[in-house]
């Protein structure tokens, strides 16, 4: 008992958590979902597992991914950046939705599963029914092997490492760097992007790990904040475009581990509802960083001030107009509006992480869930 305790400290590298130790990590894992594959001073981004069917993808008219949890929500961002980069029509489904449909689905169409465990049976079970149809199929997993990596005719590993914490954190941010990275690729093989916006995201990319390294910095005044809303009964997390995933992401990384009820939309649907729940009770996490979006946000914050809502703001670095109209903000580096969400989403899982510390709630397991759901 006593060894096993001791061991479990040894594995968690001196933080109280693996959560929290997996969110630290993230430098390292976004670097190690790079290595090898992408050079930017050279110019260079090859996925090798993909290679031989990277015709395949720059020929696809559609590309469907299928995904449960975080995942999805992964998948949602590569909605984004195939559509805007490779002008691929891109539809995200709900693993456990796709499989009991009868969707159309056949030869020419592409499948991306996304995973980290690679276990998921709802995952598994749509990957075999599209693979019926005759679909060409990828995976994007983290575990090495896993039942998914084995079930798809190519894919890009992840290559986060192990990850603990039932909550994901470093696997998703591993899969949006990946899918990142396709994105691109595709679109090159397409013809889709000039040499110089091709460089250009390259080198952002590679700067990302020091990036997230920078929102570190922020950590003490993140717990400032959980501290303040600890209590919270309620959460509302609004964003838009490339930042609307993150706010998904954001409100279940919440409700997973501390149990607060939180809900992501995207920032405009508030006015179609959840504008009704607005009071001084409410704090309403805000994804407002410099980008396309920026002036619809700030307007969307001024709805929400209007009704007397409590805002924390995530911020770009040496915005001047937000911090004097919100309660809080956190500021993220610039960097380059399609790789936001790689910021975006870290201090909404610092919030979330010392809310739940501070409610004494079991971080790693919470209740009722489980790291991998190999059952439906
Ligand atoms: C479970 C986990 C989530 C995960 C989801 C999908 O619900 O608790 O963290 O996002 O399954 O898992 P997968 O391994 O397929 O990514």
């Amino acid at each position: 008992q006593k060894l096993e305790m001791e061991l479990a400290t040894i594995e968690k590298g001196g933080y109280d958590h693996f959560m929290i130790k997996e969110i630290f990590e993230q430098p390292r894992s976004i670097a190690d979902s790079m290595r090898g594959r992408l050079i930017a001073s050279e110019g260079h981004l090859q996925l090798g597992g993909l290679e031989n069917y990277m015709n395949k993808l720059a020929q696809a008219d559609r590309i469907v991914i299928v995904a449960c949890g975080t995942s999805w929500h992964a998948g949602l961002v590569a909605e984004y950046l195939f559509e805007e980069l490779a002008r691929i029509n891109v539809e995200v489904e709900y693993a456990s939705e796709f499989r009991y449909r009868n969707p159309v689905i056949g030869e020419n169409d592409v499948v991306i599963a996304i995973s980290q465990s690679g276990e998921t049976a709802d995952t598994l079970a749509a990957i075999e029914l599209a693979k019926s149809k005759g679909a060409t199929i990828f995976g994007v997993c983290n575990v090495v092997g896993s039942s998914i990596a084995r079930a798809t005719h190519a894919g890009a590993y992840t290559h986060a490492g192990p990850e603990i914490g039932v909550a994901s954190t470093k696997a998703f941010t591993a899969q949006v760097t990946v899918l990142t990275q396709m994105a691109i690729a595709v679109a090159r093989r397409k013809g889709a992007l000039t040499e110089d916006t091709y460089r250009q995201l390259l080198i952002e990319l590679e700067t990302i790990p020091t990036k997230v390294q920078q929102v570190f910095e922020y950590a003490d005044k993140i717990k400032e904040i959980a501290f303040i809303f600890t209590y919270a009964r309620n959460f509302i997390y609004l964003g838009r475009g490339l930042n609307f995933p993150v706010a998904l992401e954001g409100a279940l990384k919440l409700k997973e581990i501390s149990y607060i009820h939180a809900e992501g939309y995207p920032a405009a649907e508030m006015k179609h509802g959840p504008i009704a729940l607005i009071d001084e009770d409410m704090p309403v996490v805000f994804l407002a960083t410099k980008d396309g979006s920026y002036d619809k946000i700030v307007s969307n914050i001024q709805e929400v001030k209007a009704r007397k809502g409590r805002v924390i703001a995530i911020i770009t670095q040496g915005d001047t107009r937000i911090p004097g109209m919100v309660d809080f903000v956190i500021e993220v580096p610039q960097v380059h509006e399609l790789l936001t969400p790689l910021v975006s989403v870290i201090p909404l899982q610092l919030l979330s992480y010392y809310i739940a510390v501070m409610r004494g709630r079991n971080v790693d397991q919470p209740r009722n869930l489980a790291k991998s759901v190999t059952v439906e």
